[in-house]
C-alpha cells in the first residue's frame, strides 16, 4: 500500500492529519465543554446519601506519582532496584518521573478541591525522609512533605497519611533483609515517630502500612504486624492524646463468594477471608491469626507472645479497605500437607470466575478486575459482623482502562463512571445496614505509575498525557464534583 501512494494522496493524508490535530488541540483546551453537554447520571446518589461529616476523596502513592525517585536527596527503595530486572516493567517504565507530583502537587490539590472533594490519601517515601532507612534525615524530603500537606490544609483538604506503600528503603533491604529481619520493627517505629512529631500537628489520620496484595512469606507479614502495632503504641503514649488523631492499616479485601452452597465451597470460601483479609484484621481486633491459618499453616505460621499480644491487640483506631473485585471461590478436596507448602496452596481454594458461563462480571483491563458492585457490600458487612463494626474507610477502589486508549475514549470514561456509581450505591446499603464506614477514597486521583503495568493501565478518574505530564480531569471526576456537590442553605 505504501509504495502505490501518490504524491496528492499524501497531501491529502497530511492535512487529515493536521485536521485530526486541530481538532484534539481543540478538545484539549475546551476539555470542560463536555460537562455541559453531556448528561452525568449520578443514580439519585447524591452528598446527602451519605452520613453527615462521610468524606470523599481519593488516593495516591508515592512511588506512583512523585517522581524525582532519585533526586533532592531520596534515597532508593526496593521498587528503584525491582524496576531494574530486564522485562518485569510491561513498558519498560520507571517511576523516575511517574507523574511528577513533587513539582505538581499545587495543581493537584486543585483539581480535588474544584472537583468537590475533600480528602486527600497519599503516602510518605520512606527513603525520601530517611535514605538510608535509618539514621539521617533529608530536610528536602520532610519540606517537601511539609508543602503538599500545608497546601492542602489552605485548599480546604484532608490528609490521610500513609507511612509505608510497597517502597521499603533499599538499604535495609541490603542491611538485614528488610521485613523478612525483626530488626526492621524498631527502624519503622523510628520513622513512624518522626513523622507523628514532624506533621503530626497537621496530620490527623494515619495509616501505617498498605498492606501487598502479592503472597508474603509469613514472617514478613508477621515483622509487618509487629512493626504496625509498635508505630500504634508510640503514637499512642506519646502523640495522640496531644495532636488528637487516629491511625490504622490499609487492608486489600477481594470478596470470595462460595461457588454453590454447599459447606465444603462456604468453608473455601472463608479460607479464603482468612488469608487475605484475616491474615492481618484478626490479629489486630483479637491478637491472633483466623483458626484456618493456624490449622492449614502449622508450625510455619509465627505466633505471637504474650506481650506482643497486648501490643497488637486492639492496635487500630479505624481501618482502611481496599476493595476493587470479587471472585468465587470453591472445594478443591484435601490437601497433601506435607507437600503443598506454599502460601497459595495453604488456602486450599479453587479460583472460579464464572457460574453457569456467566462471568461474574465484566472484566476490566488489567486482567484481574472483575467489575462485581456487590462484592463491595458483602465485604463491609463482612467486617462489620466479623470484627466488631470498627470505623472503616473505603480506603481504595476504582477501575482501569488500557493505557494507551485514545485521548477522546479516556476522557469520556463511561465505564469508570458506571462502575463508581455501582459501587456507591452498594456502599450506601452497607452503611444503611449499619456498617461503621466514614470515608470513601476514589483509586485513583491520576493516572500514574502502575506498578509491573508501568503506564500501560490508567486508574485515574483525571487523564494525564505521560508526555507533557498535563491533567485533564475525565468525566468520571465531573460525575464526582456533581455527586458531590453541597446543597445550598
Ligand atoms: C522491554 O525490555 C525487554 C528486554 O529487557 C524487551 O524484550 C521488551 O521488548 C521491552 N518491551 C518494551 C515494551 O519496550
Ligand atoms: C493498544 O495496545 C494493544 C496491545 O499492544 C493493541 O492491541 C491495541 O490495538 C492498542 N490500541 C490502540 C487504540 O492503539
Amino acid at each position: 500500500m505504501k509504495n502505490m501512494r501518490t504524491p496528492w494522496l499524501s497531501f491529502l493524508l497530511s492535512v487529515m492529519v493536521m485536521i485530526q490535530c486541530v481538532a484534539s488541540a481543540i478538545v484539549l483546551n475546551e476539555a470542560s465543554v463536555f460537562s455541559e453537554t453531556t448528561h452525568l447520571d449520578t443514580g439519585g446518589l447524591s452528598r446527602e446519601s451519605f452520613p453527615e461529616g462521610f468524606l470523599f476523596g481519593t488516593a495516591t502513592s508515592a512511588y506512583q506519582v512523585e517522581g524525582m525517585a532519585d533526586k533532592d536527596g531520596r534515597g532508593p527503595s526496593i521498587w528503584d532496584e525491582f524496576i531494574k530486572t530486564p522485562g518485569i516493567i510491561a513498558d519498560n517504565s520507571t517511576g523516575e518521573v511517574a507523574v511528577d507530583q513533587y513539582h505538581r502537587y499545587k495543581e493537584d490539590i486543585d483539581i480535588l478541591a474544584k472537583h468537590n472533594f475533600e480528602a486527600y490519601r497519599f503516602s510518605i517515601s520512606w527513603s525520601r525522609i530517611f535514605p538510608d532507612g535509618a539514621g539521617k534525615v533529608n530536610w528536602k524530603g520532610v519540606a517537601y512533605y511539609n508543602r503538599l500537606i500545608n497546601y492542602m490544609l489552605k485548599k480546604g483538604i484532608t490528609p490521610f497519611a500513609n507511612l509505608y506503600h510497597y517502597d521499603l528503603p533499599l538499604a535495609l533491604e541490603k542491611k538485614y533483609q528488610g521485613l523478612l529481619s525483626r530488626n526492621v520493627v524498631k527502624d519503622y517505629a523510628d520513622y513512624a515517630e518522626f513523622c507523628f512529631k514532624t506533621f503530626g500537628d497537621r496530620v490527623k489520620n494515619w495509616m501505617t502500612f498498605n498492606e501487598p496484595r502479592a503472597p508474603e512469606p509469613y514472617i514478613v507479614a508477621h515483622n509487618l504486624i509487629l512493626a504496625h502495632a509498635t508505630a500504634v503504641q508510640r503514637y499512642r503514649e506519646k502523640y495522640q492524646e496531644k495532636q488528637k488523631g487516629r491511625i490504622g492499616i490499609l487492608l486489600d479485601f477481594v470478596w470470595y463468594e462460595p461457588l454453590t452452597r454447599s459447606k465444603a465451597d462456604n468453608y473455601a470460601a472463608q479460607r479464603a477471608r482468612d488469608f487475605h483479609v484475616g491474615w492481618f484484621i484478626h490479629p489486630l481486633v483479637y491478637g491472633e491469626y483466623p483458626k484456618t491459618m493456624k490449622n492449614n499453616v502449622r508450625d510455619r505460621l509465627p505466633t505471637f507472645s504474650e506481650e506482643e499480644v497486648k501490643m497488637v491487640k486492639g492496635s487500630l483506631d479505624y481501618v482502611g479497605i481496599n476493595q476493587y473485585t470479587t471472585y468465587y471461590m470453591q472445594d478443591i478436596g484435601p490437601r497433601q500437607p506435607q507437600k503443598d507448602l506454599s502460601y497459595q496452596q495453604d488456602w486450599n481454594v479453587g479460583y472460579v470466575y464464572e457460574k453457569n458461563g456467566v462471568p461474574i462480571g465484566p472484566l476490566e483491563y488489567s486482567g484481574w478486575l472483575y467489575n462485581v458492585p456487590w462484592g463491595l457490600r458483602k465485604a463491609l458487612l463482612y467486617i462489620k459482623e466479623r470484627y466488631g463494626n470498627p470505623t472503616v474507610i473505603l480506603a481504595e477502589n476504582g477501575m482501569d482502562d488500557p493505557g494507551n486508549v485514545t485521548f477522546s475514549k479516556g476522557l469520556h470514561d463511561t465505564t469508570r463512571i458506571n462502575y463508581y456509581k455501582d459501587y456507591l450505591l452498594q456502599l450506601k446499603q452497607a452503611v444503611d445496614d449499619g456498617a461503621n464506614v466514614v470515608g470513601y477514597f476514589a483509586w485513583s486521583l491520576l493516572d500514574n505509575f502502575e506498578w509491573r503495568l508501568g503506564y500501560t493501565s490508567r486508574f485515574g478518574i483525571v487523564y494525564v498525557d505521560f508526555k507533557t505530564l498535563k491533567r485533564y480531569p475525565k468525566m468520571s471526576a465531573r460525575w464526582f464534583k456533581k455527586m458531590l456537590t453541597r446543597k445550598k442553605h
